[in-house]
Formats: structure tokens, sequence, C-alpha cells
């Protein structure tokens, strides 16, 4: 297949890249490079040995798009590129509501024009907002409380109808819990612009003295031991289920989470950290982080079930491989 991979330059599009190709696909790339640079799609290529097409291109652009699926028969699109950081949305949501929403429009109005069948999206637990644990693809959905998640949960909407109204329109929504990690070469991995938000390249900048120390957000919720609980999935797996996603894609729209179905909380991270990189991670606990929930992981039966794809690596691997990418990493 040729799969165009768009947002194929970020941190989930670029592993992604190397999956598809590995699996004997042909990989495009649209990406307008606003948090990624191009030195990546040459690491994508040392790492497979394999060739990739590149355009630097903005998928809000609907001429551009047009031009890429004109110069490409396509079977398939994967659908990453969009602003992704919670707190940012707050500030900037009509950035937010116009890319990630005009993007994944003019994508579909291409897929239909050019018969384009398979739409693969990049969602989000987010989606899921204040429920019960496991979250369940069948349950309804919580309203969230930042834009960005309103941007996944409006996509999702907005590529159901159009899969409804166009049997030959085939939806895949894949619903991310915490990718961290990076490939096993340390070539690419995750690079987030400024102080990380996020826990685990919070914890290797730690680890690489680039920042002192970690700050745990809270150690008085309900958890095993009064830290946040997340599902942490490894992102060379969560990579390997796009593959599966977009291979066994048929008519329809089809939900899935991708996740362990584990919880590990930031104390067991950090933890497990130290003990997979013999490096001591300095730490203070300080108060709640605004809108985080206490816990929540996936229930991972649908994919394994339907896709037959379960997550293969575990935290100490998470671990290892975000440092050996953190270490190597060149600025
Ligand atoms: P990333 O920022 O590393 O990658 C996104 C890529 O899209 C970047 O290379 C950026 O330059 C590009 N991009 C953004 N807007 C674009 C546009 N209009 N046209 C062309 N390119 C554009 O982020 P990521 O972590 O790889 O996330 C990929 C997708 O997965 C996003 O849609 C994100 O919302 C979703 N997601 C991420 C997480 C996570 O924790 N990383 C969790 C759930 C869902
Ligand atoms: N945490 C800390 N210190 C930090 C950063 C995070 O203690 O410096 C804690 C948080 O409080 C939380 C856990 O680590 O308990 C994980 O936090 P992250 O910021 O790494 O991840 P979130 O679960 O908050 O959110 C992430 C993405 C969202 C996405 C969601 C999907 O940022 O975009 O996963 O599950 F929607």
């Amino acid at each position: 297949m040729n799969i165009l991979v768009t947002g194929g330059a970020g941190y989930i599009g670029s592993h992604t890249c190397v999956a598809i190709l590995q699996a004997g696909h042909m990989v495009i790339v649209a990406d307008n490079l606003f948090n990624s640079k191009a030195e990546t799609i040459d690491e994508i290529k040392k790492i497979t040995g394999k060739d990739v097409v590149f355009h630097k291109a903005d998928m809000t652009d609907e001429a551009a798009v047009d031009e890429i699926f004109r110069s490409h028969k396509l079977d398939g699109v994967i659908h990453f590129a969009g602003f992704k950081a919670v707190g940012e949305s707050v500030e900037k949501p009509l950035n937010y509501y116009y890319n990630n929403l005009v993007s994944t429009m003019v994508l579909a109005k291409a897929c239909l024009r050019h018969g384009v069948k398979r739409f693969v999206f990049s969602s989000s637990a987010t989606v899921y907002g204040d429920n019960a644990i496991p979250y369940v693809e069948t349950m309804k959905l919580q309203p969230t409380t930042n834009p960005y998640g309103e941007t996944k949960a409006m996509s999702e909407r907005i590529l159901t109808d159009i899969a409804k109204a166009n049997p030959d329109f085939f939806v895949s929504l894949l619903r991310y819990f915490n990718p961290v990690g990076a490939h096993e070469s340390g070539l690419i991995g995750e690079s987030p612009n400024g102080i990380p938000n996020n826990l685990m390249p919070y914890v290797t900048q730690v680890a690489k003295g680039k920042l002192k120390k970690l700050r745990v957000f809270g150690n008085d919720y309900p958890t095993v031991d009064g830290t946040g609980v997340r599902d942490y999935i490894h992102v060379m797996d969560l990579a390997e289920g796009h593959v599966v996603a977009v291979e066994n894609l048929t008519e329809g729209v089809h939900v899935y989470n991708l996740g362990t179905g584990q919880g590990t909380s930031v104390l067991q991270l950090v933890k497990a950290f130290e003990e997979a990189n013999n490096i001591e991670i300095p730490y203070e606990i300080v108060g709640r982080r605004p809108g985080d929930l206490p816990e929540y992981y996936a229930d991972a039966g649908k994919a394994k079930l339907e896709l037959d794809w379960t997550a293969k690596h575990d935290i100490f691997d998470m671990c290892r491989d975000a440092w050996r990418f953190e270490k190597n990493y060149q600025e």
C-alpha cells in the first residue's frame, strides 16, 4: 500500500513510518515541520534502509493537500498532524480548533475526491474524560475540559458522520493512552520544545542534568501510592497498532484503544527508570496539576480480539529506550 502519513516527521508519526516501511508498504510524509525537523525523515531512511517521499506542506492548505493526492496513488491516510498541548489549547483555542479540525476535514475531502478509502485518525484517551476505569470503547464520551480534547472528540464525530454517508470511506479511530519511549536505535524519539509538560521527557531531562529535579504533581490521590496513574505505552507498540489498523481497515467506523491495560503511578515510573538505567532521579512532591485525573488505563481487549494487536514492551523497555534517545539527542 501507499500510505500518506501526515505529521510523519513528529514523534508518533516518525515511529509509525518506520513500522509501516518495515511491514513492506510505501510511505509519503506530509508535515509542515511546525513541531519537528526534516532531519527526522533522514533518520527514518537510515533505520529502515528504505526511501520516503517527503512533502513540506500544511494540511489545512486545501490546494497543497490536493496536489499531494494528485501526485501519488494513495491507499490510505494516517492523520497525525495537529497540535497537542492541552495547556496551550486553553490559551489559544482558535489555533487548536482551526488546525486540528480543518486539517481533518481537508484530508477527508481529498480522500472522497480521489477515492482513497482508508483513514486512520490519531485520537486520545482524553475523549473519555472523567469516566469509570478501565476505559472501554463503548463508553459514552464525557465532555472534555479543554479545547485540545474537544478537537479530538469533534474530529471523531466528523469522520464518523462522513463514513456513514460514504460507504467507501473507512475510518479507524485510535485512542492513544500515554505514548513514551523511542525507537531502539536511539535515532528518533520525543524532543519537545522548551520545558516538557509530560512526565517521561521531564524525567529524561532530569537524568541528563538539563533539569534539576522532577516535580511530582500530588501524592494524595486515591491510587496505589497517592500519585497519578496512567497507561504508558511504548511508541513502537503504538506504531505497530497503526500498521494493523490500516491493513485491516474495512467498511464503517472502528474505534480502538491503544494502551497496555496496565496502570503505572508517577513514583512507579520513576523507580522503573532508575532501575532500568541505573540513574537516580531527584524529585519533590508538589501540589496537584489542575485538570489531572487520578487514574486511568485502557481496556485493551478490543484491539487484541479484532486486530490481534497487543503491546509487547514493558515499562522498563520504555524507560530504557526513552533514555537512550535523550542521551544521544543533540539540539
Ligand atoms: P508531534 O507534535 O510530535 O507531531 C505532530 C506533527 O504534525 C509535527 O511534526 C508537526 O510539525 C505536524 N503538524 C502540525 N500541524 C500540522 C499541519 N497543519 N500540517 C502539517 N503538519 C502539521 O505530536 P505527536 O506526539 O507525534 O502526536 C501526533 C498525534 O497524536 C497528534 O494528533 C496528537 O494530538 C495525537 N496524540 C498524541 C498523544 C501524545 O501523548 N503524544 C496522545 C494522544 C494523541
Ligand atoms: N506528572 C508529574 N510531573 C510532571 C509531569 C507529569 O507528576 O512534570 C504526572 C501527571 O500529574 C500525571 C502523569 O504524570 O499524573 C502523566 O502526565 P503527562 O503530562 O505525562 O500525561 P497526561 O496523562 O496528563 O496526558 C497525556 C497527553 C494528553 C493526552 C493524554 C492521553 O499530554 O495530550 O496523555 O492519555 F490526551
